[in-house]
């Protein structure tokens, strides 16, 4: 290979760096860098051919080739940097942001109108001394029904359409199970309440499959049905008003002896009548009695010495009278706008 003139190697200076100027994007600089000092780049095999340049050229060609390396490395470099600085430029003014725009609001949830009903209806019942209590949504036949003095085939069962499970379990139909379960652990005297989830097949405006209940227990030597009724009046009270009154109706349930429902005022028109209560004034609530000696054996507590009330209500129900729902089932779907007014 003969050794290029001090003159070619100008030539080839100009050409490269013209080619680093003209590229307008980071690869075509890299294309026109490579083509120059790339590993088959011009300056690069000419720096390898100097071994058989004539030796008398060789210091002369080396010099020049290096010094006309740096240079074209230099342009590179500051080629390069402009190309990115540019491309930096462009995505700033692309991508432009006013972080002094007003933000559009995170909306925090909260807790479902039952969940906080329950909660309200439980501190109540701990604020007077009441523990709490629970138990499981699947129940055997005994808890739900058998203990609480249901006797097999008895029609009371009718009253409460019952969803079995394989294996003889069901879903429990009301929270009076857990009664059996608390009292089977608990020394008189005591008194706690139970809420939670119950089962039903049935479904109506005020009836869904799936509703909430409370359930109340006290026993003592002396609890009587008079203190059932301040309990229930003053709870009635908290929750839905000073003016509301409360109505007992003589009723039966196998677990209770004497039994009674209740009825509350309805909210909505004071007790006067209106679409909400069927015009009657009144809206069903829950119900309530004297604890059956019987249930309190099944629970190996001595009946002849210890007496006590128990109560039971929905708390879906009660949802509906403080907020005047006109179905339950507008607490279960899960629509957020009805729920947030709520
Ligand atoms: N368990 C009954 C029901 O779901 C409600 C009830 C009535 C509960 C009387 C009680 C009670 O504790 O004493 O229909």
């Amino acid at each position: 290979m003969t050794s290029r003139t001090s003159q070619e190697l100008a030539e080839l200076e100009r050409e490269a760096v013209e080619a680093i100027e003209a590229a307008d994007s980071l690869p075509r600089l890299l294309e026109a860098r490579s083509q120059v000092l790339g590993r088959k780049g011009t300056i690069t095999e000419s720096l390898r051919g100097i071994g058989a340049a004539d030796p008398a050229d060789r210091a002369r060609l080396g010099r020049e080739l290096n010094l006309a390396k740096q240079r074209i490395e230099a342009r590179f470099a500051d080629r390069r940097a402009a190309l990115e600085a540019g491309a930096r430029e462009r995505e700033l003014r692309e991508h432009r942001l006013d972080v002094t725009l007003p933000g559009t609001g995170l909306r925090s949830g909260h807790l479902h109108p039952v969940t906080q009903l329950e909660r309200e209806m439980v501190a109540f019942f701990t604020g007077l001394g009441f523990s709490i209590e629970d138990g499981p949504q699947v129940e055997t036949d005994y808890n739900n029904f058998e203990a609480l003095n249901f006797p097999p085939d008895h029609p009371a069962r009718d009253m409460q359409d019952t969803f079995y499970v394989e294996g003889g379990n069901l879903l429990r139909t009301h929270t009076s199970p857990v009664q059996i379960r608390a009292m089977q652990r608990l020394e008189p005297p005591f008194r706690f309440v139970v809420t939670g989830r119950v089962y039903r097949h049935d479904f109506g405006p005020r009836s869904s499959p799936m509703f909430h209940q409370i359930e109340g227990v006290m026993v003592d030597e002396r609890t009587s049905f008079g203190d059932l009724k301040g309990i229930l009046y003053a709870f009635a009270r908290q929750l839905f008003g000073a003016r509301v009154d409360l109505r007992f109706r003589a009723s039966y349930f196998p677990f209770t002896e004497p039994s009674a429902e209740f009825d509350v005022t309805c909210p909505n028109c004071a007790g006067a009548g209106c679409g909400t209560c069927s015009q009657s004034g009144w809206i069903e609530w829950g119900g309530c009695g004297m604890v059956h000696p019987r249930v309190l054996e099944n629970c190996q507590i001595d009946a002849e010495r210890y007496q006590g009330f128990a109560f039971g209500m929905g708390i879906d129900r009660a949802a509906m009278i403080r907020f005047g729902l006109p179905s339950i089932h507008v607490l279960f779907e899960p629509d957020a706008r009805i729920l947030e007014q709520i």
